[in-house]
């Protein structure tokens, strides 16, 4: 598609107003009003940037497990970026934020619809600068693949099998309730891991080392007096920056 508001809620109407198969990809090649995470709006710039929502039907999941879909997410994605550029090492910021050399790379968007008390489909929104060279004053923690690769990508590219095949990969792992496997998964790649890193809490801003996702999607941290403990998003919000 050449251009949408957000492919999430294009991908929200689609799946309202007709029968859309899981797996299903919505890409934009701009993408004129993209949603962030918390109400936040995702910049990019057109044509610069990979902007696509995947349709699933996640009705085998039980709702305590609803934030495996984030570790789900995060890891196809991350994976994808090794894929093709694998020199780069990439990281997951806890919750799912992908990471390069402490830069925000990309992020993922889920929309859960829930009905009867059960999962019925959830909208996976992924945006990652790929040619974005200028993020401006107000994104000074972002950084494109261009930027570290030094090399131009063609979008379309990026649209083929391989993606699919990451994809399904991860989401059979979470279908088959290989959670074990997903959360090691997750934690091998956690940003900023036994480092000290700041918090901010509604209260204050707290220094801790992010330990490791748990099963119910906290995270277990250790501040500096050596305590431990588990903290949730986003009473909890873990800063790039110290
Ligand atoms: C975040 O880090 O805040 C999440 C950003 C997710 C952005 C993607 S771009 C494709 C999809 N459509 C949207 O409107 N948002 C997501």
């Amino acid at each position: 598609m050449a251009s949408v508001a957000s492919t999430n809620d294009y991908a929200n109407f689609l799946c309202d107003t007709r029968q859309v198969n899981e797996g299903t990809l919505i890409w934009a090649r701009k993408q004129l009003n993209g949603k962030g995470q918390r109400g936040n709006h995702w910049e990019s710039e057109n044509g610069l940037c990979l902007t696509l929502s995947i349709v699933y039907f996640p009705d085998f999941l039980s709702l305590e497990k609803v934030n495996f879909l984030g570790v789900f997410a995060a890891l196809a994605a991350r994976d994808f970026l090794h894929y093709y550029f694998p020199n780069p090492d990439f990281k997951i910021k806890w919750p799912n934020d992908l990471i390069v050399n402490n830069k925000k790379i990309g992020g993922v968007l889920i929309e859960n619809n829930v009905q009867g008390g059960k999962l019925q489909r959830s909208i996976v929104g992924i945006g990652i600068n790929i040619n974005q060279e200028n993020f401006g004053s107000k994104l000074p923690d972002a950084i494109s693949v261009r930027q570290i690769t030094g090399r131009k990508t063609e979008l379309s590219d990026l649209i083929n099998p391989d993606l699919f095949r990451i994809f399904d990969q991860y989401f059979l792992a979470l279908k088959e309730g290989r959670f074990s496997e997903l959360l090691n998964d997750y934690n091998t790649h956690l940003w900023g891991k036994e480092i000290n890193k700041t918090f901010s809490t509604p209260q204050e801003n707290i220094i801790a080392q992010p330990i490791n996702l748990n099963f119910d999607g906290t995270l277990t941290i250790r501040d500096v007096k050596g305590r431990s403990f588990a903290v949730s998003w986003p009473d909890y919000k873990l800063n790039l920056r110290d």
